[in-house]
């Protein structure tokens, strides 16, 4: 079924996730709830995007029962020695007000500091505590991947990573995809970027009859990553997550072309963050 994705661990993902950066406060709460009401089940927030609690209310407020949903948050770097990820775990539970999250992820690997992997056995250990359901990364590359696995033996469920045509980021994803790692993708449709208007976007699109936003998630879907596009927007929410559309091997090649080392759309390696 295309629909969902599934991890070496058994975790099962919906093929689409919502993305909550930005959305905070009321509107917040109001904009996760409609992205719930069409039909959202993968809801994605962070720590450091300062929304568990908005995410938390949406999810305590919405009728869809709890069980359905897949909440995740995320470790900053700045807490990765043991103790001090083990009470940001905590923390972050606590901030949503719903008892555990099902999905937490390392943020970044923050390899300056290099306590990524004491910062994952914390991780292991909320899991077995029950505070977490199941644990992930973001922004691994596989050598620190590689790390995890020969010092604790455990591999993610997830590995959140950017991907999108001006940053395809392929080499990270076959690396997940052999080990049986969810790829989620972040700022999927280039936030930021002019990746919706570019020509051979909108070319395929109107070709298609569809839009530029439904092939770019077409495009990730092709690939095997489970996008999680941010919209405040109820029409765009819905429009992102119902997309269907099918492309060609010609169309990936024509996206294809779009791909540029400098694609990123922070114009910055998340393995330089200093704050997060
Ligand atoms: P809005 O919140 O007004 O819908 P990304 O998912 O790459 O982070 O990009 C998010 C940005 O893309 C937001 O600014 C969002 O604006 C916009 N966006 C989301 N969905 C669509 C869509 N279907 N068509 C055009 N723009 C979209």
């Amino acid at each position: 079924d295309s629909s969902y994705l599934t991890s070496h661990d058994g975790l099962t993902l919906p093929a689409v996730g919502f993305g909550t950066y930005l959305l905070k406060g009321e509107a917040g709460v109001g904009s996760v709830l409609d992205a719930i009401d069409v039909g959202y089940r993968l809801l994605d927030s962070a720590f450091n995007y300062e929304n568990e609690g908005t995410v938390g209310e949406a999810v305590r407020r919405t009728g869809v029962p709890r069980k359905e949903l897949i909440v995740t948050s995320k470790l900053p770097g700045r807490h990765h020695a043991y103790e001090p990820a083990t009470q940001s775990i905590a923390e972050s539970v606590f901030r949503t007000g719903l008892g555990y999250l099902d999905l937490h992820l390392i943020h970044w690997p923050n390899p300056k500091v290099g306590k990524y992997v004491e910062a994952w056995r914390a991780m292991i250990d909320a899991r077995e505590a029950g505070l977490v359901r199941h644990i992930g990364v973001c922004n691994f590359e596989p050598e620190h991947l590689e790390t995890l696995l020969a010092e604790t033996g455990v591999l993610p469920s997830v590995n959140q990573i950017e991907v999108h045509p001006y940053f395809p980021n392929l080499e990270a994803i076959a690396w997940n995809r052999d080990h049986g790692i969810i790829t989620e993708g972040w700022s999927p449709l280039g936030r930021g970027t002019q990746l919706l208007q570019e020509p051979v976007i909108v070319g395929i699109a109107e070709r298609l009859g569809s839009d530029p936003a439904a092939v770019v998630l077409a495009w990730h879907r092709a690939h095997g990553v489970l996008p999680l596009p941010k919209s405040g927007n109820r029409e765009r929410q819905l429009a992102n997550l119902a997309t269907s559309l099918v492309l060609s091997d010609d169309d990936l090649t024509q996206i294809a072309t779009l791909a540029r080392p400098d694609g990123r759309t922070t114009g910055q390696d998340p393995l330089t963050w200093e704050e997060f």
